[in-house]
């Protein structure tokens, strides 16, 4: 059972109130989204939620499949959960999640996406909002956009490679070929070297 939880000390965020985790935890933990792993103790120190088995970053994922499904996907459960938190307001803050990166969002082995990073959700006001989603999207918008360019990159050497063993080979077998072409009596490089050297003009 053990296994399947995660424990976080948190650390202060940038929000109005940067130690103040407990309300913000709070209310994740009771909405209960999907698009953040279950919370099951909190306080303003620490955390414990679930911990999401053989999930890799997104940056990783991407930088291996370039899923255009998953990028897809990213980009818009992203936006509606970002939406949907920020409904939640205290003294007039809003909820909101800070720090979204390729690295704090992660994927498992279902393609399920999840946020992590709990401590960087805070309150903040209202026009931060729209500025805090427009970061965040473009943000994580740039990133897949580099893991993709990375993915073709790495594909683009492979192939690179596979054409020059080719063509390697291809060198190798028409230099046998002329070597037996000219050599009638014998079947290798090294055999012209042993029966053909000594007749070699010898260097001034
Ligand atoms: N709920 C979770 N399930 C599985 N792995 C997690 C979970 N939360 C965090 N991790 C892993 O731990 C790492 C650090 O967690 P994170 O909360 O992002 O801390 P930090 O503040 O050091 O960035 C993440 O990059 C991820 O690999
Ligand atoms: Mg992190």
């Amino acid at each position: 059972m053990t296994d399947d939880l995660f424990y976080k000390t948190m650390r202060g965020n940038f929000s109005q109130s940067p130690h103040d985790h407990e309300d913000a935890l709070r209310v994740l933990s009771e909405k209960n989204y999907s698009f953040v792993p279950e919370i099951y103790h909190f306080d303003n120190e620490q955390y414990c939620c679930r911990k999401i088995e053989e999930a890799v970053s997104l940056k990783q994922y991407l930088e291996e499949t370039a899923d255009f499904d998953i990028a897809n996907k990213v980009i818009q459960e992203l936006t509606i959960f970002f939406l949907e938190v920020s409904k939640n307001t205290k003294d007039e803050l809003h909820l909101i999640p800070d720090d979204i990166h390729d690295e704090n969002l992660i994927v498992d082995k279902k393609k399920n996406i999840y946020l992590i990073d709990l401590d960087m959700f805070g309150w903040w006001p209202k026009n931060l909002v729209y500025q805090k989603l427009g970061t965040s999207i473009s943000k994580v918008s740039h990133s897949i956009n580099y893991s993709m360019l990375y993915y073709e990159r790495r594909q683009l050497g492979n192939r690179v490679e596979e054409l020059s063993k080719q063509l390697n080979e291809q060198n190798k077998a028409m230099f046998e070929a002329g070597v037996r072409h000219g050599f009638w009596n014998i079947d290798s490089i090294s055999e012209i070297k042993e029966k053909y050297e000594v007749y070699k003009p010898s260097a001034m």
